[in-house]
């Protein structure tokens, strides 16, 4: 069985205040179940306070980083390493997100060395993939995420994937309140999985390939309910207790 899990993230929103608010709120009103994981990745100056939180309370939720560094330590500037990340209890660590690939120039290269140190340091990497509107609209969708997951294949081997979490965020849904229909989802994690499956199939069954897109509550099961989508990476509606919940309790 593939494990189902919500993840939250929270990218550079929220403060001291906000943040406590969220992770008690998940901590009081999220069912926990032994076949789903809730995860946070907060801002960096928060890792403390969310491992800290988590040890007091006995909460049943981890937390990751957003990005790290592909180097292991060093000078650095303004850099985070993924055993800095360890050190403070986290788990997990979101590599290629698209903002980070958008924004910050990551290519798939260098997205495969951060997935690579972030194993080396024990840590999971959630490897983000998706195509942008254009991309869609020519019809590169496959091509675009194929290629995206090849070059950590290329990297680090077809095995890596056996300690690792998938996130398919086509670019045009995130943050834009367009969703993927549950449908068109499903097509993409359905042909991720075959193509991964063509080169192992026990890992790619084992696989947790999560959705991620301007997930809301009311979007949330028909998305969850399908075949291939094993959960979900929430941007926006995370920072928002009351919905993040309601996410996590439609599991
Ligand atoms: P969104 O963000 O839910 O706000 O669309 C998802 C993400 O960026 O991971």
């Amino acid at each position: 069985m593939r494990q189902t899990i919500i993840a939250g993230n929270w990218k550079m929103v929220g403060d001291f205040n906000k943040i406590t608010q969220v992770l008690a709120q998940v901590k009081q009103d999220l069912t926990p179940s032994n076949d789903k994981a809730i995860l946070v990745f907060p801002p960096s100056p928060y890792f403390s306070l969310c491992a800290d939180y988590i040890k007091q309370h006995g909460a049943f939720f981890a937390w990751g980083a957003q990005n790290i560094s592909q180097h292991e330590k060093g000078a650095f500037t303004g850099e985070v390493s993924a055993s800095m990340v360890k050190d403070f209890g986290g788990t997990h660590v979101l590599v290629g997100h698209s903002e980070r690939r958008s924004l910050y120039g990551e290519t798939d290269e260098l997205v495969a060395q951060k997935f690579e140190r972030a194993q080396q340091s024990g840590l999971i990497p959630v490897l983000c993939v998706g195509e942008s509107q254009a991309q869609r609209e020519a019809s590169e969708t496959m091509t675009v995420v194929i290629a995206q997951i090849q070059a950590v294949i290329d990297l680090c081997g077809i095995e890596c994937f056996s300690r690792a979490v998938l996130a398919y965020e086509p670019v045009w849904a995130i943050g834009t309140g367009l969703t993927a229909t549950p449908q068109q989802a499903q097509e993409v994690h359905q042909e991720i999985r075959h193509y991964l499956a063509a080169q192992s199939i026990e890992i790619a069954d084992a696989l947790s390939i999560l959705y991620g897109g301007s997930m809301k509550p009311d979007n949330a099961s028909g998305l969850l309910g399908m075949a291939d989508i094993d959960g979900g990476l929430i941007g926006g509606a995370s920072t928002v207790p009351d919905q993040f919940v309601a996410i996590g309790n439609a599991v």
